[in-house]
């Protein structure tokens, strides 16, 4: 059975008094309750707050700290940057890899994003491998094809077993922080194309089984359409997600799926 996810991405916001009263606000929210093994909850923090939050977190089970990012290097003479095996032992469990600000702004391209993914999975980090589609593929309505390349130069890349670990978000890059999201079908058109992809690659059991989360301007009022989908098995919530009330409403319209 696959896991309904919903992750926040709170990017480069909220100053510390700000970070600290929003965990809070999670951990005494209806959120510890109703999350589960199939129903987990993921709240990627700027790097400052990780450990902090992973402190604060620990006694709920089902609720688990990402970074947004991590250098593609193990270790060594790259400053200011964070390796994966610095987030694994501060408690960290998972990093989001491959979002689009991250591909647009810091020039991160397809092959130095599979050597991220390698660097966390070998420190037992889960990755949250971002992908999707600018505006001008999706209005010229070759998103598939764009998507599957996506895919096929760094997941696909993996043996099955280190594949099996990963999590993915599609995140159509006109749907992030516009609030144009994605309508439900066009959004189930594309994770069971993703899901058909994975099948194809690795077999049913592990498409089966493999988490595959919408992102873009996903919120309060939105979100149980979407999850309610086959194939959308909860979200990654950047704007929404830092307001605790929505953030909640978000997580239990996921539960309910
Ligand atoms: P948004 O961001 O929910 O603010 O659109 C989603 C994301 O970038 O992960």
């Amino acid at each position: 059975m696959r896991k309904n996810i919903v992750a926040a991405n709170w990017k480069m916001n909220k100053n510390h008094p700000e970070a600290i009263e929003l965990i809070q606000s999670i951990l005494f929210s209806q959120i510890p309750k109703k999350t589960s093994t199939f129903h987990q909850v993921i709240i990627a923090t700027p790097y400052l707050y990780l450990r902090e939050a992973v402190l604060l977190s620990q006694d709920f089970p089902h609720l688990y700290i990402a970074a947004q990012n991590c250098h593609h290097q193990s270790m060594g003479a790259y400053t200011g940057e964070i390796a994966a095996q610095q987030l694994e032992s501060i408690g960290v469990t998972h990093v989001i890899i491959g979002h689009s600000e991250r591909r647009a702004y810091f020039n991160e391209i397809d092959e130095v994003l599979l050597q991220k993914i390698k660097q966390a999975l070998q420190h037992h980090l889960i990755p949250l491998f971002c992908c999707g589609e600018p505006l001008e593929i999706r209005e010229a309505n070759t998103h598939l094809e764009y998507i599957q390349t996506q895919l096929a130069n760094t997941v696909f890349q993996l043996n099955p077993k280190d594949f099996s670990n990963i999590i993915i978000a599609y995140e159509p890059i006109w749907a992030i922080g516009t609030g144009q999201t994605a309508t439900v079908a066009q959004a189930q058109e594309v994770h069971a194309f993703i899901r058909k992809l994975i099948t194809d690659k690795f077999g049913t059991d592990i498409a089966e089984n493999t988490s595959i989360l919408y992102g873009g301007s996903c919120n309060a009022q939105n979100a149980s359409s979407l999850f309610a989908q086959k194939d959308i098995d909860g979200g990654l919530i950047g704007g929404a997600s830092l307001i605790a009330k929505d953030f909640e409403t978000i997580v239990l319209s996921n539960t309910t799926q």
